[in-house]
């Protein structure tokens, strides 16, 4: 037995070069007008530790894959074997080489010709839209869509263009107005799980010769057949020019990925700054998205599971009174609104062993903030249960008939009840 013990060091205490005047005001905006005026000292996101009987539902892990020992088998052979690599850019890769045959096979699972692999779904979104518009192009893009995908457009000088959430029609009268462009969308939205109508949108920018970019990251794994996503699914492949994916959702890796042409896959790797000046991914990351393909593939029990979990869940809280915001998907959220409202009910569901994300301003617009619940495939129905009756349970204490997104699905319930005629 090792009985040699550290000594404890008492740290140093050290200082930090003192912050220029714009930049502690900057700093001072967060700390007065967020953490003390918003949150009365505490912090929106850390609300209690969970416990042992907790249940997580903050993870984007919805196929329960984190764990799969054939996934961590494949990574961890890899990594006994061949450490971390080659520390580099892939710019410097060819030949023969596990990452470019797992581009060739997620491709081929995607029904694209070719594709990319970054080392995350931001570095995709952003090194995409960088290498596909510029200051001359008008950028259509869901006022939902993802941060990456706006982000991309301010690094590319891009003009954005937004069009309301799911509005096919406004997107059009955008387009005619500002001309020809790229449209994006997210084809399931990660705030609200709302779902993007992706045949009118598809029709609609060819219809005008725009570029069509849609963000598969919570759509590939769970949705197609085998998993190939939801443009694969509709048979769309060949009117989407990219689809782009993180592969931190369903592939429980880390990793993106952009579905594309054979020609645009050599240009992006040569052309988008986060291709060229950010190192690639390690060997035993791929070797673990290399057998995480083949679960994927292969276990189609993941997806029948939590798409029949999703839809129990989403039938029960609507029933409860909760406005899913159209909610079609594995992502439920229930929108508290204000942050303080958002403080009460982490609160309570945390209390009660339910642990969600928060979300609010930037991911969400001001006084619209939520909790998101991410479903996953292995939840037990006594789990489901559990989360209906806490979220029965807690309606009065959290004020639920008094929250802005119940009065809209009151209006919305009330509009659509059939009309009793009155004799
Ligand atoms: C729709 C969407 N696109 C892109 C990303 C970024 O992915 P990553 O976490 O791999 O950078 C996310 C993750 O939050 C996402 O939800």
């Amino acid at each position: 037995m090792n009985n040699h013990v550290t000594p404890f060091l008492r740290p140093q205490p050290v200082r930090s070069a003192p912050e220029p005047e714009f930049l502690a005001r900057r700093m001072q905006g967060y700390y007065r007008d967020r953490v003390q005026n918003t949150w009365d000292g505490g912090h929106i996101m850390r609300g209690r530790c969970p416990g042992d009987d907790a249940l997580h539902l903050s993870s984007n892990d919805y196929l329960s894959l984190a764990r799969h020992p054939e996934i961590l088998r494949a990574t961890a052979e890899c990594l006994m074997n061949n450490g971390n690599g080659l520390l580099m850019s892939g710019i410097f890769l060819h030949g023969s080489n596990p990452l470019l045959d797992l581009e060739a096979r997620l491709a081929n699972f995607m029904q694209a010709p070719a594709g990319v692999l970054c080392q995350s779904g931001f570095a995709a979104n952003t090194g995409l839209v960088q290498s596909i518009a510029d200051e001359n192009t008008p950028v259509y893009i869901d006022m939902m869509a993802h941060m990456s995908l706006w982000e991309g457009i301010r690094s590319a000088g891009a003009r954005a263009v937004p069009f309301h959430h799911n509005d096919i029609g406004h997107l059009e009268r955008q387009i005619l107005k500002n001309g020809c462009g790229v449209v994006m969308v997210d084809s399931v939205y990660s705030t609200n799980g709302s779902v993007c109508p992706l045949p009118d949108l598809v029709a609609t920018g060819s219809r005008h010769g725009c570029v069509l970019v849609v963000d598969e990251s919570h759509s590939l794994g769970t949705h197609g057949r085998q998993g190939e996503g939801m443009v694969a699914e509709l048979g769309l492949c060949d009117k989407v020019h990219f689809r782009t994916a993180s592969l931190a959702k369903a592939f429980a890796g880390r990793a993106g990925f952009i579905a594309c042409s054979e020609s645009f896959s050599e240009y992006f790797k040569f052309e988008s700054n986060p291709a060229i000046f950010s190192s690639t991914l390690l060997p035993h990351e791929v070797a673990g998205l290399e057998a995480t393909l083949a679960v994927i593939r292969r276990e189609h029990w993941r997806r029948r599971e939590l798409h029949a979990k999703s839809a129990h869940l989403r039938r029960e809280l609507d029933a409860l009174g909760y406005n899913l915001n159209g909610s079609q998907s594995q992502i439920i959220a229930l929108e508290s609104g204000t942050e303080r409202q958002t403080i009460v009910l982490r609160d309570a569901l945390e209390a009660r062993g339910i642990f969600g994300s928060v979300f609010c301003a930037p991911a969400t617009p001001k006084n619209r903030a939520m909790i998101r619940l991410s479903i996953n495939c292995t939840l037990s129905p006594e789990e489901l249960e559990r989360i209906i009756d806490v979220c029965a349970d807690i309606r009065e204490d959290v004020a639920l008939s008094s929250w802005a997104s119940t009065r809209r699905k009151n209006a919305q319930d009330a509009e659509t009840m059939p009309q009793v005629a009155v004799a």
